[in-house]
């Protein structure tokens, strides 16, 4: 059975865009089997995209030492619709930070922690 992965992730420059599309190149090599990778900048991403993927990647860049306004505007148009629904899915981060990312990270592993 093919599972979805949705990879959400702010690229506001050459290289945060070089960045996720290695993440998406890794995703859809060849070696994996049955995925789909659907790619999506935050802004354009929603609870239906969400709702309709079996993980899911977010990809930030470090802003004021936290995840991107749009990011985090992903996460306020989705939370709600999300909350009961897909507790369990499975989620992974990247961070593209010139410090240390740590309240990038902080400030995800929040949100997705109440998401469960
Ligand atoms: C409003 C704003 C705040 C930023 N704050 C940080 C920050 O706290 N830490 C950091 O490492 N980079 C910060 N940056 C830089 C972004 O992370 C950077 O634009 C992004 O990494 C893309 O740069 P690159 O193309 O060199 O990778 C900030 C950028 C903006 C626009």
């Amino acid at each position: 059975m093919v599972k979805r992965l949705l990879i959400v992730a702010h690229a506001p420059s050459p290289n945060t865009l070089a960045l996720r599309e290695a993440a998406e190149r890794g995703a859809s090599h060849s070696d994996i089997e049955n995925v789909k990778v659907t790619v999506k900048a935050p802004l354009e991403a929603g609870p239906d995209d969400v709702l309709n993927c079996d993980a899911i990647l977010l990809g930030t860049t470090e802003n004021l030492g936290y995840m991107s306004g749009a990011l985090k505007d992903f996460f306020d148009r989705s939370y709600y619709p999300v909350l009961e629904e897909k507790r369990g899915l499975p989620c992974a981060l990247y961070i593209r930070a010139g410090l240390d990312g740590t309240g990038t990270r902080r400030s995800v592993e929040s949100i997705v922690t109440g998401l469960r």
